[in-house]
């Protein structure tokens, strides 16, 4: 059995946050937000406009492209760290807004690392054969938990969406076989206080804001990320060589480039968003995923790697055949 991706689609919201503009409210400049975040841009949602709005737009586009129509999804997995409301799950409305109202529909909270643990969570669903296909979807408005006057943090993120439909399929057990080959997760929460943020429901009672050390996010995000995806290339004999194509977690230039080089991936493997979506957590990687199809260079049978790292610390990685 394999989960395999039939669809994949990716919503931003219209209005484009310029660096230059930024400058104007904070003490930054477009070139120090390049050089050290490679950072162009970045959309945020319109006032009004919520992470389940992005999140319908972007299933919406990925069952499009799937040529699925909702009521074939039995299971929707969104990945997010600001939901439209404490409960219930963001999963439930776009559940109700695509007029599904059969199967399964829940929340999962692993900040920006949250697509790389849903689709981990909705394969070991599709495969335990009590569901049959899913809807994976990362969807965040970052926006609205930034701090607008810190530069070190508001400069770094973004709004979007981005969606898959995974099928369970029956396959032969060859490498060729399409779909989820391997995920591997993992969590520290021994560095929690160094990606959060400083609200919530229990302690404050009020949502609160992103607060990061920066730097020390950055010392461990390279070791992290190559050692799980070390552990995916251990669990199935595949190398840097095989990978048709490598999709990190968009949240900053350096730590892309970083990474692909300690692994030993070229640099024309990489799919690069981050200029024109600055980090958009959770959505950052079905947001890559659905501009590289988008523009024609996902073939069937590539295979790719995706990764991400975030608060908690959790990281993770999928290998997967297109
Ligand atoms: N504009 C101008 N100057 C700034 C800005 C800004 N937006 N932000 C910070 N600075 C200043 C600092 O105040 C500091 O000034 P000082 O030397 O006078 O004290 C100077 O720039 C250097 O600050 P550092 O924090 O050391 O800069 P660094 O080179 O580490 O870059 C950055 C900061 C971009 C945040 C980097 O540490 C980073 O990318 N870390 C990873 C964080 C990340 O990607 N988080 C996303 C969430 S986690 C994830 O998705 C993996």
């Amino acid at each position: 059995m394999r989960s395999v991706v039939l669809g994949v689609g990716g919503y931003l919201p219209e209005r484009v946050l310029t660096n230059a503009e930024l400058a104007a409210t904070v003490d930054t400049s477009d070139e120090w937000i390049q050089q050290r975040t490679g950072i162009r841009q970045r959309h945020i949602a319109a006032k009004g406009e919520v992470t389940s709005d992005l999140g319908i737009a972007a299933a919406k586009a990925a069952l499009a492209d799937a040529k699925i129509d909702a009521h074939g999804i039995d299971l929707i997995v969104v990945a997010t760290a600001t939901p439209d409301n404490t409960f219930p799950a963001t999963a439930v409305t776009i559940q109700a807004a695509l007029g599904i109202t059969r199967g399964a529909a829940f929340d999962l909270q692993a900040v920006c690392s949250g697509f790389i643990f849903a689709l981990a969570t909705a394969d070991a669903m599709l495969a335990s054969g009590r569901f049959h296909r899913a809807l994976v979807i990362g969807a965040e408005t970052f926006s609205r938990i930034l701090d607008w006057t810190d530069r070190t943090t508001c400069v770094l993120f973004g709004d979007g969406a981005g969606a898959v439909v995974l099928e369970r399929q029956e396959q032969p057990g060859t490498r060729e076989d399409r779909g989820i080959i391997t995920a591997h997760l993992r969590s520290d929460g021994r560095h929690k206080s160094k990606l959060y943020v400083d609200g919530g429901p229990s302690s404050t009672q009020t949502v609160g804001h992103v607060r990061m050390e920066g730097r020390e996010v950055f010392r461990h995000a390279v070791g992290m990320i190559t050692d799980v995806i070390e552990d995916a290339f251990l669990a199935t004999g595949y190398g840097p060589g095989d990978i048709d194509w490598f999709i990190p977690h968009q949240a900053n230039r350096r730590i892309i480039d970083a990474s692909a080089q300690k692994l030993g991936i070229a640099p024309n493997k990489v799919i690069t968003t981050v200029d024109r979506h600055g980090n958009t957590s959770a959505a950052s990687i079905p947001l890559a995923l659905s501009v590289a199809a988008g523009e024609g260079r996902l073939k069937p049978g590539d295979l790719l790697l995706l990764e991400a790292m975030g608060g908690g610390f959790t990281w993770g990685s999928v290998l997967l055949r297109w």
